[in-house]
Protein backbone atom coordinates (compact mmCIF):
# COMPACT_ATOMS: atom_id res chain seq x y z
CA UNK A 1 0.00 0.00 0.00
CA UNK A 2 1.07 3.47 -1.39
CA UNK A 3 2.16 5.94 1.47
CA UNK A 4 1.13 8.94 -0.58
CA UNK A 5 -2.34 9.81 -1.18
CA UNK A 6 -3.02 11.10 -4.46
CA UNK A 7 -5.20 14.40 -4.00
CA UNK A 8 -7.77 14.86 -7.14
CA UNK A 9 -8.69 18.47 -6.95
CA UNK A 10 -12.50 18.86 -7.86
CA UNK A 11 -12.78 22.66 -6.81
CA UNK A 12 -13.40 23.61 -10.55
CA UNK A 13 -16.47 21.01 -11.44
CA UNK A 14 -17.86 19.80 -8.66
CA UNK A 15 -17.39 22.93 -6.63
CA UNK A 16 -17.78 24.84 -9.25
CA UNK A 17 -21.06 23.75 -10.52
CA UNK A 18 -22.76 24.39 -6.67
CA UNK A 19 -25.50 26.91 -6.80
CA UNK A 20 -23.24 30.73 -5.89
CA UNK A 21 -19.62 29.18 -6.91
CA UNK A 22 -19.19 29.91 -10.67
CA UNK A 23 -16.43 31.31 -11.59
CA UNK A 24 -15.45 32.47 -15.06
CA UNK A 25 -12.96 31.80 -17.92
CA UNK A 26 -10.17 34.15 -16.26
CA UNK A 27 -10.67 33.03 -12.09
CA UNK A 28 -10.91 29.18 -13.53
CA UNK A 29 -7.39 29.67 -14.88
CA UNK A 30 -6.40 31.78 -12.16
CA UNK A 31 -7.47 29.09 -9.65
CA UNK A 32 -5.62 26.14 -11.60
CA UNK A 33 -2.43 27.70 -11.45
CA UNK A 34 -2.90 28.06 -7.87
CA UNK A 35 -4.00 24.67 -7.74
CA UNK A 36 -0.92 23.46 -9.40
CA UNK A 37 1.45 25.64 -6.63
CA UNK A 38 -0.27 23.49 -3.95
CA UNK A 39 1.31 20.64 -6.15
CA UNK A 40 -2.52 18.14 -5.94
CA UNK A 41 -1.96 15.13 -8.21
CA UNK A 42 -5.47 16.29 -10.65
CA UNK A 43 -7.26 18.78 -11.38
CA UNK A 44 -10.58 18.32 -12.70
CA UNK A 45 -10.96 21.32 -14.69
CA UNK A 46 -14.90 20.79 -15.46
CA UNK A 47 -17.63 18.70 -17.68
CA UNK A 48 -16.43 19.60 -21.10
CA UNK A 49 -19.65 18.80 -22.92
CA UNK A 50 -21.69 20.42 -20.34
CA UNK A 51 -21.52 24.16 -22.01
CA UNK A 52 -18.90 25.75 -24.70
CA UNK A 53 -17.82 27.78 -22.17
CA UNK A 54 -17.25 24.67 -19.70
CA UNK A 55 -15.49 23.42 -22.84
CA UNK A 56 -13.03 26.42 -23.37
CA UNK A 57 -12.13 26.28 -19.89
CA UNK A 58 -11.06 22.82 -19.73
CA UNK A 59 -9.22 22.91 -23.00
CA UNK A 60 -7.65 25.90 -21.38
CA UNK A 61 -6.54 24.57 -18.39
CA UNK A 62 -5.28 22.00 -20.45
CA UNK A 63 -2.80 24.03 -21.93
CA UNK A 64 -2.47 26.37 -19.41
CA UNK A 65 -0.67 23.65 -16.43
CA UNK A 66 1.96 21.16 -16.19
CA UNK A 67 2.33 18.92 -13.48
CA UNK A 68 -0.85 17.75 -12.37
CA UNK A 69 -2.83 15.38 -14.38
CA UNK A 70 -6.01 17.70 -16.08
CA UNK A 71 -9.05 15.69 -16.19
CA UNK A 72 -12.97 16.06 -17.79
CA UNK A 73 -15.77 14.55 -16.47
CA UNK A 74 -18.13 12.81 -18.78
CA UNK A 75 -21.45 10.53 -18.47
CA UNK A 76 -20.70 7.19 -20.21
CA UNK A 77 -22.03 8.35 -24.04
CA UNK A 78 -19.53 8.14 -26.87
CA UNK A 79 -20.53 12.12 -26.99
CA UNK A 80 -19.33 12.79 -23.90
CA UNK A 81 -16.37 11.21 -23.73
CA UNK A 82 -15.01 12.27 -26.94
CA UNK A 83 -15.69 16.23 -26.03
CA UNK A 84 -14.26 15.34 -22.64
CA UNK A 85 -11.18 14.04 -24.58
CA UNK A 86 -11.19 17.26 -27.12
CA UNK A 87 -10.74 19.39 -24.32
CA UNK A 88 -8.14 17.61 -22.38
CA UNK A 89 -5.97 16.21 -25.05
CA UNK A 90 -4.02 18.97 -24.93
CA UNK A 91 -2.78 18.54 -21.44
CA UNK A 92 0.94 17.48 -20.03
CA UNK A 93 -1.07 14.37 -18.63
CA UNK A 94 -5.03 14.09 -19.37
CA UNK A 95 -7.12 11.85 -17.60
CA UNK A 96 -11.08 10.65 -19.58
CA UNK A 97 -13.29 10.89 -16.02
CA UNK A 98 -16.44 8.73 -17.28
CA UNK A 99 -19.26 7.82 -14.69
CA UNK A 100 -22.58 6.17 -14.78
CA UNK A 101 -24.75 5.49 -11.35
CA UNK A 102 -25.20 1.99 -9.97
CA UNK A 103 -27.69 1.75 -7.23
CA UNK A 104 -30.60 0.28 -7.43
CA UNK A 105 -32.18 4.10 -6.38
CA UNK A 106 -30.80 5.60 -9.54
CA UNK A 107 -30.57 2.94 -12.40
CA UNK A 108 -34.47 2.46 -11.79
CA UNK A 109 -35.85 5.91 -11.91
CA UNK A 110 -32.70 8.29 -13.43
CA UNK A 111 -31.31 6.23 -15.39
CA UNK A 112 -34.19 3.29 -16.22
CA UNK A 113 -31.71 1.50 -16.75
CA UNK A 114 -31.37 -2.35 -15.83
CA UNK A 115 -28.04 -3.54 -13.86
CA UNK A 116 -27.16 -5.60 -17.15
CA UNK A 117 -27.49 -2.62 -19.15
CA UNK A 118 -25.76 -0.33 -16.98
CA UNK A 119 -22.84 -3.43 -16.83
CA UNK A 120 -23.11 -3.21 -20.40
CA UNK A 121 -22.38 0.81 -20.58
CA UNK A 122 -19.64 0.79 -18.67
CA UNK A 123 -17.77 -2.03 -20.13
CA UNK A 124 -18.01 -0.41 -23.02
CA UNK A 125 -17.82 3.46 -22.84
CA UNK A 126 -14.72 2.59 -20.38
CA UNK A 127 -13.50 0.73 -23.52
CA UNK A 128 -13.80 3.80 -25.61
CA UNK A 129 -12.20 6.35 -23.32
CA UNK A 130 -9.12 3.98 -22.61
CA UNK A 131 -8.98 3.70 -26.71
CA UNK A 132 -8.37 7.59 -26.15
CA UNK A 133 -6.51 7.93 -23.69
CA UNK A 134 -3.94 6.33 -21.36
CA UNK A 135 -5.25 7.52 -18.15
CA UNK A 136 -9.29 6.67 -17.09
CA UNK A 137 -11.46 7.13 -14.41
CA UNK A 138 -14.65 5.29 -13.91
CA UNK A 139 -16.87 6.49 -11.25
CA UNK A 140 -19.94 4.26 -9.85
CA UNK A 141 -22.34 7.25 -9.00
CA UNK A 142 -24.27 6.64 -5.54
CA UNK A 143 -21.77 3.92 -4.73
CA UNK A 144 -22.45 3.93 -0.79
CA UNK A 145 -25.88 2.75 -1.89
CA UNK A 146 -25.26 0.12 -4.82
CA UNK A 147 -25.34 -3.50 -3.45
CA UNK A 148 -22.02 -4.31 -2.69
CA UNK A 149 -21.31 -7.38 -5.34
CA UNK A 150 -22.89 -5.25 -8.43
CA UNK A 151 -20.88 -2.93 -7.12
CA UNK A 152 -17.81 -5.43 -7.28
CA UNK A 153 -18.76 -6.29 -10.16
CA UNK A 154 -18.80 -3.35 -11.90
CA UNK A 155 -15.53 -2.48 -10.75
CA UNK A 156 -14.06 -5.54 -12.14
CA UNK A 157 -15.74 -5.01 -15.81
CA UNK A 158 -14.36 -1.25 -15.61
CA UNK A 159 -10.93 -2.46 -14.73
CA UNK A 160 -11.01 -4.97 -17.35
CA UNK A 161 -11.78 -2.62 -20.23
CA UNK A 162 -8.91 0.05 -18.90
CA UNK A 163 -10.09 1.68 -16.26
CA UNK A 164 -6.73 2.68 -14.32
CA UNK A 165 -8.96 4.47 -11.62
CA UNK A 166 -11.60 3.60 -10.02
CA UNK A 167 -13.70 6.52 -7.70
CA UNK A 168 -16.26 4.78 -5.33
CA UNK A 169 -18.17 8.30 -4.45
CA UNK A 170 -20.55 8.59 -1.60
CA UNK A 171 -22.73 11.01 -3.76
CA UNK A 172 -25.62 11.67 -1.33
CA UNK A 173 -23.16 11.67 1.64
CA UNK A 174 -25.30 8.87 3.28
CA UNK A 175 -22.33 6.39 4.29
CA UNK A 176 -20.72 5.98 7.94
CA UNK A 177 -16.72 5.83 8.35
CA UNK A 178 -17.12 1.97 9.72
CA UNK A 179 -19.17 1.30 6.71
CA UNK A 180 -17.11 3.17 4.11
CA UNK A 181 -13.72 1.23 5.64
CA UNK A 182 -15.41 -2.39 5.47
CA UNK A 183 -17.09 -1.63 1.65
CA UNK A 184 -13.41 -0.28 0.58
CA UNK A 185 -12.36 -3.74 2.62
CA UNK A 186 -14.49 -5.69 0.92
CA UNK A 187 -14.02 -4.29 -2.84
CA UNK A 188 -10.12 -4.84 -1.79
CA UNK A 189 -11.26 -8.66 -1.09
CA UNK A 190 -13.31 -9.04 -4.16
CA UNK A 191 -12.49 -7.58 -7.26
CA UNK A 192 -10.13 -9.24 -9.43
CA UNK A 193 -7.62 -6.26 -10.35
CA UNK A 194 -7.67 -3.95 -7.87
CA UNK A 195 -4.49 -3.64 -6.59
CA UNK A 196 -3.08 -3.01 -10.31
CA UNK A 197 -5.37 0.48 -10.39
CA UNK A 198 -5.59 3.02 -8.32
CA UNK A 199 -8.59 3.26 -5.81
CA UNK A 200 -10.47 6.58 -5.21
CA UNK A 201 -13.39 7.92 -2.92
CA UNK A 202 -15.23 10.78 -3.26
CA UNK A 203 -17.15 12.01 -0.47
CA UNK A 204 -20.22 14.44 -0.12
CA UNK A 205 -21.19 16.34 3.42
CA UNK A 206 -24.62 15.85 3.97
CA UNK A 207 -24.28 14.15 7.30
CA UNK A 208 -21.10 16.41 7.83
CA UNK A 209 -19.52 13.25 8.10
CA UNK A 210 -17.39 14.11 4.35
CA UNK A 211 -13.71 14.03 5.74
CA UNK A 212 -14.37 11.40 8.14
CA UNK A 213 -15.15 8.88 5.84
CA UNK A 214 -12.56 10.01 3.14
CA UNK A 215 -9.92 8.90 5.88
CA UNK A 216 -11.70 5.96 6.52
CA UNK A 217 -11.57 5.29 3.01
CA UNK A 218 -7.98 5.65 3.19
CA UNK A 219 -7.42 3.27 5.89
CA UNK A 220 -9.58 0.65 3.38
CA UNK A 221 -6.89 1.06 0.87
CA UNK A 222 -7.82 3.83 -1.16
CA UNK A 223 -5.08 5.37 -2.49
CA UNK A 224 -6.68 8.81 -4.82
CA UNK A 225 -9.10 11.12 -2.61
CA UNK A 226 -11.12 14.05 -4.18
CA UNK A 227 -12.01 16.95 -2.76
CA UNK A 228 -12.25 20.76 -2.82
CA UNK A 229 -10.52 24.08 -1.25
CA UNK A 230 -12.80 25.29 1.39
CA UNK A 231 -15.20 22.07 0.90
CA UNK A 232 -17.38 23.74 -1.69
CA UNK A 233 -19.75 21.35 -3.87
CA UNK A 234 -23.14 19.81 -4.22
CA UNK A 235 -25.11 20.92 -1.77
CA UNK A 236 -23.30 20.49 1.98
CA UNK A 237 -20.64 20.49 -0.25
CA UNK A 238 -17.51 17.94 -1.20
CA UNK A 239 -14.69 16.94 1.53
CA UNK A 240 -12.50 20.04 2.19
CA UNK A 241 -8.99 19.31 1.01
CA UNK A 242 -7.90 21.11 3.74
CA UNK A 243 -9.11 19.19 6.56
CA UNK A 244 -7.66 16.48 5.25
CA UNK A 245 -4.70 16.85 4.28
CA UNK A 246 -4.07 18.74 7.92
CA UNK A 247 -5.62 15.62 9.08
CA UNK A 248 -3.28 13.28 7.37
CA UNK A 249 -0.37 15.87 8.47
CA UNK A 250 -0.94 16.25 11.70
CA UNK A 251 -1.99 12.89 12.40
CA UNK A 252 0.52 11.23 10.63
CA UNK A 253 2.29 9.37 13.62
CA UNK A 254 -1.85 7.89 13.82
CA UNK A 255 -2.50 7.26 10.16
CA UNK A 256 1.05 6.98 8.34
CA UNK A 257 0.13 8.73 4.63
CA UNK A 258 1.22 11.65 3.56
CA UNK A 259 0.60 13.76 0.20
CA UNK A 260 2.45 15.81 -2.00
CA UNK A 261 0.37 19.07 -1.08
CA UNK A 262 2.48 22.33 -0.67
CA UNK A 263 0.70 22.66 2.74
CA UNK A 264 2.07 26.62 2.97
CA UNK A 265 -0.85 27.12 -0.09
CA UNK A 266 -3.28 26.08 1.58
CA UNK A 267 -4.04 29.77 3.37
CA UNK A 268 -3.57 31.11 -0.07
CA UNK A 269 -6.06 29.04 -2.10
CA UNK A 270 -8.85 29.42 0.38
CA UNK A 271 -8.60 32.89 -0.06
CA UNK A 272 -8.25 33.12 -3.65
CA UNK A 273 -11.47 30.72 -4.02
CA UNK A 274 -13.57 32.64 -1.22
CA UNK A 275 -12.29 36.23 -3.00
CA UNK A 276 -13.26 35.08 -6.36
CA UNK A 277 -16.84 33.43 -5.87
CA UNK A 278 -17.99 35.64 -2.57
CA UNK A 279 -18.52 32.60 -0.77
CA UNK A 280 -16.14 32.57 2.60
CA UNK A 281 -15.86 29.70 5.10
CA UNK A 282 -17.46 29.86 8.93
CA UNK A 283 -15.01 31.54 11.16
CA UNK A 284 -14.93 28.54 12.99
CA UNK A 285 -14.02 26.71 9.58
CA UNK A 286 -11.61 24.03 10.50
CA UNK A 287 -8.07 24.94 8.63
CA UNK A 288 -8.92 27.80 7.49
CA UNK A 289 -11.99 29.86 9.17
CA UNK A 290 -10.99 33.17 10.49
CA UNK A 291 -11.25 31.82 14.39
CA UNK A 292 -9.29 28.72 13.63
CA UNK A 293 -6.33 29.72 15.06
CA UNK A 294 -7.48 32.54 17.30
CA UNK A 295 -7.28 32.25 21.44
CA UNK A 296 -9.85 34.31 22.50
CA UNK A 297 -9.97 33.31 25.94
CA UNK A 298 -7.62 34.48 29.01
CA UNK A 299 -6.62 30.66 29.72
CA UNK A 300 -6.44 29.68 26.26
CA UNK A 301 -4.17 32.71 25.61
CA UNK A 302 -2.02 32.50 29.06
CA UNK A 303 -1.26 28.71 27.56
CA UNK A 304 -0.32 29.64 24.18
CA UNK A 305 2.14 32.40 25.37
CA UNK A 306 3.61 29.64 27.67
CA UNK A 307 3.77 26.99 24.78
CA UNK A 308 1.93 27.12 21.26
CA UNK A 309 1.61 23.54 21.75
CA UNK A 310 -1.08 23.88 24.92
CA UNK A 311 -4.08 24.46 22.63
CA UNK A 312 -1.98 24.70 19.11
CA UNK A 313 -1.91 21.03 17.17
CA UNK A 314 -0.87 22.69 14.33
CA UNK A 315 0.86 26.42 13.55
CA UNK A 316 -0.91 29.28 11.38
CA UNK A 317 2.54 28.92 9.25
CA UNK A 318 2.03 25.49 8.84
CA UNK A 319 -0.39 26.15 6.18
CA UNK A 320 0.58 29.43 5.43
CA UNK A 321 -0.93 32.02 7.26
CA UNK A 322 2.13 34.46 8.06
CA UNK A 323 1.83 35.69 11.72
CA UNK A 324 4.21 38.25 10.47
CA UNK A 325 4.03 41.69 12.94
CA UNK A 326 6.57 43.59 10.99
CA UNK A 327 3.66 45.95 9.29
CA UNK A 328 4.41 48.01 6.12
CA UNK A 329 3.42 51.59 5.65
CA UNK A 330 3.78 54.46 3.75
CA UNK A 331 7.88 54.96 3.96
CA UNK A 332 7.97 51.32 2.89
CA UNK A 333 9.82 50.55 -0.77
CA UNK A 334 8.63 48.38 -3.87
CA UNK A 335 11.29 45.81 -2.60
CA UNK A 336 10.30 45.32 0.75
CA UNK A 337 6.44 45.21 -0.85
CA UNK A 338 7.64 42.57 -3.18
CA UNK A 339 9.47 40.74 -0.79
CA UNK A 340 6.11 40.84 1.63
CA UNK A 341 3.60 39.19 -1.32
CA UNK A 342 6.36 36.63 -2.03
CA UNK A 343 6.58 35.44 2.05
CA UNK A 344 2.86 35.47 1.80
CA UNK A 345 2.88 33.30 -1.32
CA UNK A 346 1.49 35.55 -3.87
CA UNK A 347 2.83 35.16 -7.12
CA UNK A 348 2.22 38.18 -9.65
CA UNK A 349 4.05 39.44 -12.69
CA UNK A 350 6.09 42.29 -12.42
CA UNK A 351 3.55 44.50 -13.59
CA UNK A 352 0.65 43.23 -11.63
CA UNK A 353 3.58 44.17 -8.42
CA UNK A 354 3.85 47.91 -9.91
CA UNK A 355 0.20 48.25 -10.07
CA UNK A 356 -0.30 46.53 -6.47
CA UNK A 357 2.29 48.61 -5.35
CA UNK A 358 0.83 51.79 -6.59
CA UNK A 359 -2.40 50.75 -4.43
CA UNK A 360 -0.56 50.35 -1.61
CA UNK A 361 0.63 53.69 -1.43
CA UNK A 362 -2.67 54.82 -1.88
CA UNK A 363 -3.83 52.88 0.79
CA UNK A 364 -0.49 53.71 3.33
CA UNK A 365 -1.52 57.43 2.65
CA UNK A 366 -5.13 56.45 4.51
CA UNK A 367 -4.30 53.74 6.56
CA UNK A 368 -1.02 54.09 9.63
CA UNK A 369 -0.11 50.77 8.86
CA UNK A 370 -0.93 48.01 6.03
CA UNK A 371 -1.10 44.77 7.87
CA UNK A 372 -0.70 41.46 6.23
CA UNK A 373 -4.50 40.89 5.31
CA UNK A 374 -4.58 44.19 3.99
CA UNK A 375 -2.26 43.33 1.46
CA UNK A 376 -4.08 40.32 0.42
CA UNK A 377 -7.03 41.70 -0.19
CA UNK A 378 -5.87 44.86 -2.11
CA UNK A 379 -4.11 42.14 -3.99
CA UNK A 380 -7.15 39.87 -4.29
CA UNK A 381 -8.83 42.94 -5.56
CA UNK A 382 -6.49 44.25 -8.34
CA UNK A 383 -5.50 41.12 -9.61
CA UNK A 384 -6.90 42.14 -13.07
CA UNK A 385 -8.20 38.81 -14.10
CA UNK A 386 -10.58 40.37 -16.91
CA UNK A 387 -10.33 43.62 -18.86
CA UNK A 388 -12.88 46.19 -16.98
CA UNK A 389 -14.95 47.74 -19.19
CA UNK A 390 -15.43 50.49 -16.95
CA UNK A 391 -13.04 52.16 -14.34
CA UNK A 392 -14.45 54.65 -11.34
CA UNK A 393 -12.84 57.61 -11.52
CA UNK A 394 -14.58 59.41 -8.47
CA UNK A 395 -18.17 59.98 -6.88
CA UNK A 396 -20.17 61.61 -4.31
CA UNK A 397 -22.70 60.35 -1.97
CA UNK A 398 -25.27 62.04 0.50
CA UNK A 399 -27.76 60.40 2.50
CA UNK A 400 -29.53 61.36 5.92
CA UNK A 401 -32.61 60.47 8.33
CA UNK A 402 -34.52 62.90 6.34
CA UNK A 403 -33.09 63.16 2.82
CA UNK A 404 -33.21 60.16 0.53
CA UNK A 405 -29.34 59.15 -0.64
CA UNK A 406 -27.98 60.46 -3.98
CA UNK A 407 -24.89 59.60 -5.63
CA UNK A 408 -23.15 60.85 -8.32
CA UNK A 409 -20.75 58.43 -9.97
CA UNK A 410 -18.20 59.40 -12.52
CA UNK A 411 -16.37 56.12 -14.84
CA UNK A 412 -13.88 56.14 -17.66
CA UNK A 413 -14.79 54.12 -20.32
CA UNK A 414 -12.45 53.81 -23.45
CA UNK A 415 -10.82 57.06 -22.02
CA UNK A 416 -14.18 58.65 -22.63
CA UNK A 417 -15.82 60.33 -19.11
CA UNK A 418 -19.10 59.45 -18.12
CA UNK A 419 -21.02 60.87 -15.35
CA UNK A 420 -24.22 59.97 -13.56
CA UNK A 421 -26.79 61.02 -10.72
CA UNK A 422 -28.63 58.72 -8.87
CA UNK A 423 -31.64 58.41 -6.16
CA UNK A 424 -32.60 55.15 -3.49
CA UNK A 425 -33.32 54.51 -0.43
CA UNK A 426 -29.84 54.73 0.67
CA UNK A 427 -26.43 55.65 -0.39
CA UNK A 428 -25.78 52.24 -2.12
CA UNK A 429 -28.73 51.67 -4.20
CA UNK A 430 -28.59 55.35 -4.87
CA UNK A 431 -25.03 54.17 -6.38
CA UNK A 432 -25.63 51.37 -8.05
CA UNK A 433 -28.48 52.97 -9.86
CA UNK A 434 -26.65 55.61 -10.83
CA UNK A 435 -23.74 52.57 -12.02
CA UNK A 436 -27.06 51.38 -13.53
CA UNK A 437 -27.58 54.25 -15.19
CA UNK A 438 -23.93 54.37 -17.01
CA UNK A 439 -23.74 50.85 -18.30
CA UNK A 440 -26.94 51.07 -19.35
CA UNK A 441 -27.74 47.80 -17.66
CA UNK A 442 -30.32 46.34 -14.54
CA UNK A 443 -28.66 43.21 -13.22
CA UNK A 444 -30.18 41.68 -10.40
CA UNK A 445 -28.59 42.06 -7.19
CA UNK A 446 -28.59 38.48 -5.58
CA UNK A 447 -26.02 39.10 -2.79
CA UNK A 448 -24.34 42.00 -1.33
CA UNK A 449 -22.08 41.95 1.70
CA UNK A 450 -19.48 43.81 3.14
CA UNK A 451 -16.58 42.46 5.59
CA UNK A 452 -13.79 44.25 7.75
CA UNK A 453 -10.54 42.90 6.31
CA UNK A 454 -8.55 43.58 9.54
CA UNK A 455 -8.93 44.82 13.00
CA UNK A 456 -9.32 48.86 14.16
CA UNK A 457 -11.00 51.08 12.85
CA UNK A 458 -9.07 52.62 9.66
CA UNK A 459 -9.75 48.79 8.62
CA UNK A 460 -10.31 48.10 5.07
CA UNK A 461 -13.86 46.94 4.21
CA UNK A 462 -14.23 44.62 1.68
CA UNK A 463 -17.20 44.77 -0.66
CA UNK A 464 -18.83 41.59 -2.14
CA UNK A 465 -21.97 41.27 -5.54
CA UNK A 466 -23.40 38.69 -7.42
CA UNK A 467 -25.01 40.18 -9.95
CA UNK A 468 -27.64 38.25 -12.84
CA UNK A 469 -27.85 39.66 -15.71
CA UNK A 470 -29.74 37.90 -19.06
CA UNK A 471 -28.76 34.49 -17.76
CA UNK A 472 -25.00 35.24 -16.76
CA UNK A 473 -23.69 35.70 -13.30
CA UNK A 474 -20.40 37.48 -11.98
CA UNK A 475 -19.40 37.89 -8.39
CA UNK A 476 -17.45 41.75 -8.14
CA UNK A 477 -15.47 41.87 -5.16
CA UNK A 478 -13.54 45.53 -4.31
CA UNK A 479 -11.85 46.69 -0.89
CA UNK A 480 -11.13 50.47 0.71
CA UNK A 481 -10.85 51.86 4.07
CA UNK A 482 -14.40 53.61 2.83
CA UNK A 483 -16.85 51.14 2.72
CA UNK A 484 -19.26 52.91 0.14
CA UNK A 485 -16.02 53.20 -2.24
CA UNK A 486 -15.39 49.31 -1.81
CA UNK A 487 -18.80 48.30 -2.63
CA UNK A 488 -18.94 50.79 -5.71
CA UNK A 489 -15.73 49.19 -6.64
CA UNK A 490 -17.44 45.35 -5.93
CA UNK A 491 -20.70 46.46 -8.02
CA UNK A 492 -18.70 47.95 -11.08
CA UNK A 493 -15.94 45.12 -10.74
CA UNK A 494 -19.38 42.86 -11.22
CA UNK A 495 -20.72 44.24 -13.99
CA UNK A 496 -16.95 44.64 -15.38
CA UNK A 497 -17.27 40.37 -15.06
CA UNK A 498 -21.09 40.31 -16.38
CA UNK A 499 -19.63 42.12 -19.88
CA UNK A 500 -17.00 40.35 -20.14
CA UNK A 501 -18.72 36.82 -19.95
CA UNK A 502 -21.17 38.29 -22.63
CA UNK A 503 -18.50 39.09 -25.05
CA UNK A 504 -17.02 36.30 -24.83
CA UNK A 505 -20.40 34.12 -25.80
CA UNK A 506 -20.95 36.90 -28.69
O1 LIG B 1 -20.78 12.90 -6.30
C1 LIG B 1 -20.55 12.17 -7.28
O2 LIG B 1 -20.95 11.01 -7.36
C2 LIG B 1 -19.79 12.75 -8.36
C3 LIG B 1 -19.32 11.81 -9.42
C4 LIG B 1 -19.62 12.32 -10.78
C5 LIG B 1 -17.87 11.52 -9.23
O3 LIG B 1 -19.51 13.94 -8.36
ZN1 LIG C 1 -19.68 14.77 -6.29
Amino acid sequence: MSDVIKIFDTTLRDGEQSPGCSMNLSEKIEMAKQLERLNVDIIEAGFAIASPGDFESVRTIAETVTNPTVASLSRTTKKDIQTAWDAVKYAKHPRIHTFIATSPLHMEYKLQMSPEAVLNAVAEHVRFASSLCDDVEFSAEDATRSEWDFLAKVTEVAIANGATTVNIPDTVGYTTPDEMYNLMRYLKEHVKGIDDITLSTHNHNDLGLAVANTIAAIRGGVTQVECTINGIGERAGNAALEEIVMALETRKDYFGFTTNIDKKQIYRSSKLLSRMIGVFPAPNKAIVGKNAFAHESGVHQHGVMANRGTYEIMTPESIGLNQNTMVLGKHSGRHAFAERLESLGIVLEPEQIDAAFAQFKILADKKKTVSDRDIEALVGSERGTIDETYELESFVVNSGTVIDGTATIVVKKDGEILKQTAMGEGQIEAAFAAINAICGMEPELMDYNIFSVSEGGDAQGEGTVKLKYNGYKATGTGVSVDIIEASIRAYLNGINKLIYAMNRNK
